[in-house]
């Protein structure tokens, strides 16, 4: 079964080669800079052919141009972190939806979205884990000093600070727990009831978490509130030996107050999973105590590609059948 552009009547009377775009099935665009594993790319491509869309792959494009052309007559647009703005939206003529595969919809310019009367959705938990073992695994190497062979510190009976109780913090706890963590969190619209259930001890203010923790895990989003917020303020509270890992946004680091701070204390380190802005500046000071991924790579694991992607998909086809809008946020 396929899906056709609705015309005016009057354009399709007019010619037979109107007609033949009126049969054509509408097309659904995965724009991926980063691109899904090819197992995932497989199986969203089959969900929206099955569903009778045409799925048109756009993977590790190298100029926003090639976007910009690709999504021009769009019906459906899935991304991972590509910067969907006004310039794309505007130039998306067709589009009738867009979906965040992932968990993050910061890339996306919501008001221009709106304002054009195009649905945004995101695909909430689908590689959550993904994030989480990362952020373990940052922890491991951050504390056996980045396996360069000199005598590094357990996780086991530490304190684990969890910023943020959503999809990502609660897998960290989960895997946590196994390392032998003892783990409290903040999340200010959690209650305490969620956290106390996963055996998580519920601290309330970001300031008593900070203080009480040897290793803190940020899980919170990138939005007004929290942009440039943990900076000099939170992180100074931190005990002797901290580590602060980010598996969340670059954007919620307020990086010269980090990097201050850490020029003050030589115990304090940083492993994030988002380059920042001042990464030389970081490397070049804290040789043996800062790390970066060179990219994003918290869900860029088989599984997590396929349960956002082919998730995303669904969704985009759900809402372009029978306007199924289940996960939007705008
Ligand atoms: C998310 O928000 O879901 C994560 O940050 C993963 O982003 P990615 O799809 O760009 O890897």
């Amino acid at each position: 079964m396929s899906y056709s552009y609705i015309m005016p009547v009057k354009h399709i009377q007019e010619t037979t080669i109107e007609l033949t775009t009126l049969l054509e099935p509408m097309k659904i665009l995965i724009a991926t800079e980063k691109p899904f594993a090819a197992s995932a790319a497989k199986e969203i491509q089959e969900v929206i052919t099955h569903a009778g869309f045409t799925p048109v792959m756009l993977e590790k494009y190298a100029h926003r141009e090639a976007l910009l052309a690709a999504v021009e007559d769009a019906a459906g647009l899935i991304v991972r972190s590509d910067k969907v703005d006004n310039e794309v939206i505007d130039a998306a003529k067709q589009l009738k939806i867009i979906v965040r595969a992932g968990a993050g919809y910061d890339n996306i310019d919501l008001n221009a979205a709106t304002a054009r009367g195009i649905i945004v959705m995101n695909t909430p938990g689908q590689n959550s884990n993904a994030v989480a073992e990362l952020a373990l695994g940052l922890m491991v190497y951050a504390k056996r000093n980045f396996f360069g062979g000199t005598t590094g510190t357990e996780l086991k009976g530490k304190t684990l600070g969890i910023h943020a109780f959503g999809n990502v913090g609660r897998n960290v706890a989960r895997i946590a727990q196994g390392f032998g963590m003892n783990i409290i969190a903040y999340d200010a619209y959690c209650p305490d009831e969620v956290m106390l259930a996963a055996g998580v001890t519920p601290v309330h203010s970001a300031e008593e978490l900070y203080r009480q923790s040897n290793i803190v895990s940020l899980h919170i989003p990138a939005t007004d509130e929290t942009r440039r917020s943990i900076g000099r303020k939170l992180v100074s509270l931190m005990p002797k030996g901290a580590l602060l890992v980010n598996t969340a946004r670059k954007e919620v680091i307020n990086e010269e107050e980090l990097i201050e701070l850490m020029q003050e204390r030589g115990d304090i380190r940083y492993a994030t999973d988002i380059m920042p802005a001042a990464d030389v500046r970081f490397s070049e000071l804290f040789p043996e105590r800062y790390f970066s991924t060179p990219k994003k790579m918290g869900a860029q694991t088989a599984e997590a590609n396929c349960a956002a992607g082919v998730a995303a998909a669904k969704q985009a086809v759900g809402f372009l059948k029978d306007g199924t809008d289940k996960f939007r946020v705008n």
